[in-house]
This record gives structure tokens, sequence and C-alpha cells, in this order.
């Protein structure tokens, strides 16, 4: 496993930062840049110097802080193809498939569609990590702005066939509120009634509930679980296509 060390730290009203460092290399990237002002403070305490910002999709409160991160750092801005002239800054486009070098690390870029039509993620395999941005929450999901239900399923399945020791940076601290809600799709998982308890406990006592793991997240996560006979039979969609029912689980959100 190739070392990385990651800080992350809420801002914004309920947006976490991250930023990643790898000390031989001596390179910093910042996984999206929410607030300039936090993101700085950050990088201040840990004595870091930004070199990137990974960015995973255009929305303002994962974008923000990029033009005066850049102008104060001459940091490098990467983000996605399919949203390269939204993304302030951006110096590189990249897609599904490609290759982002970071010191001992190397991500491969994953597009997945659906919160917004070009929303990628950062998987890094030899790190054991995935920086996921609006796509997947803990015991959540993104809501489906700019895409379809079954784009969404589709970005979704590529995630949950990640390694399960994988662990999930996302852009958000939903999980108590996603928790309450995964409660009525599926009461009787007792996985996830402990986890929400867990959940509880962490928020509390003002923890993160974050990073997760894909292991986790297909052990507790509705929205993960459309396969699963009791939620099918609660929804009244036994034998439905997967992303139907992934469809229906959204729109219940939504409304809740
Ligand atoms: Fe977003």
């Amino acid at each position: 496993m190739a070392k990385l060390e990651i800080e992350q730290f809420p801002c914004l009203s309920d947006n976490y930062g991250v930023l990643i460092h790898d000390a031989a290399a001596n390179l910093t990237a910042s996984i999206d840049a929410p607030d300039a002002g936090a993101v700085g403070r950050a990088l201040a305490e840990k004595g870091w110097r930004l070199t990137h910002i990974l960015t995973t999709h255009h929305h303002a409160d994962h974008t923000g802080g990029n033009l005066a991160l850049k102008a104060e750092t001459g940091c490098k801005i990467i983000g996605p193809r399919g949203e390269k002239g939204k993304i302030p800054g951006i110096d590189q486009a990249v897609g599904e498939g490609d290759r982002v070098p970071f010191g001992a690390v190397e991500f491969s870029v994953i597009d997945t569609p659906g919160h917004t039509a070009g929303h990628i993620t950062y998987w890094g395999p030899n790190a054991g990590v995935a920086f996921v941005g609006d796509t997947l929450f803990a015991i959540g999901c993104g809501r489906v702005i700019e895409g379809t239900p079954e784009m969404m399923w589709q970005s979704l399945q590529k995630l949950m066939a990640l390694p399960k020791e994988t662990a999930v940076y996302c852009g958000h601290e939903y999980t108590q509120a996603n928790a309450r809600f995964a409660l009525t799709i599926e009461p009787e998982n007792a996985a996830l009634k402990q986890r929400a308890k867990e959940v509880d406990q962490a928020r509390a006592a003002g923890k993160p509930t974050l990073p997760t793991t894909i292991g986790l997240e297909l052990d507790t996560n509705p929205f993960l679980r459309p396969h699963v006979p009791a939620i099918q039979q609660r929804l009244g969609m036994v034998g439905k296509p997967a992303w139907q029912i992934f469809a229906e689980i959204r729109e219940r959100k939504n409304r809740s």
C-alpha cells in the first residue's frame, strides 16, 4: 500500500474538505475545494503546500475555492472532462479510465454521472481509497440532479464493485438523516440498526461518520440493496429491475 496521509475537516454548512499528502514526493492535493479559507487553514495547520486540486463535479460547494487557492499556491486543477467549462481554473480534464499520478499513488478516474452529468470519482487502488464526491454518501447517495436514475444506478454499481475495504470519502456529512430514512426502507437490517446507533453516538460526540467503506455501504445502504427481497416486498416491487427499485428509494428520500 502506498503511504498517503489524509486530513478531513468540516467546512461550509455540511461539506467535508479533504487534503491528501504524499510526504516523500512533497505533494498535497485538496479533494474539491469547498472554501478557500477552510482549505488554507487546514494546509497551514499541517504545514503542507498545495500542489493539486482534484475536482469531482462543478457544484459551487465543491469548486468555490478553486480560483483563490490557485492564485495563492499555483496549484494544478484537475477535473471532469464532461464539465470542463464549469470548473473554475481547470488545467487538465480527465474521464473514465484516465490515470492521475500523485506521488506513490496512481488514481484511476471513474465516470460516475447522475448527481451531475460529468461527475467523476478518483479511485486510488494502491492506497485503498476512493473520493466519490456527491455520488455515494454514508447510508445514502447524491440527488439525481442532471442525470437519470438509471444512470445514477450504473454509477453506483461501479463503486459497489470496488474492493470492500476501500475507504470512501464523500462530500457531505448527511449520515444521521440518511440512517433515519434507511430504517424506513429496511427496518429489519440488524447491521443498519447497529450502525445507526453508532452514527448517533459519533454525532453526539461531534465526530465525523466518514470515511466509510464499500463493504459497510453494501451491508447498510438501502440505495445499494435493491436486490434484497425484504426491500422489494416493502416497496411492492418484487422482481422489478434494480434501477427501478433504486429510483423508487431515491424518490422516497427526496420526499422525506
Ligand atoms: Fe453536489
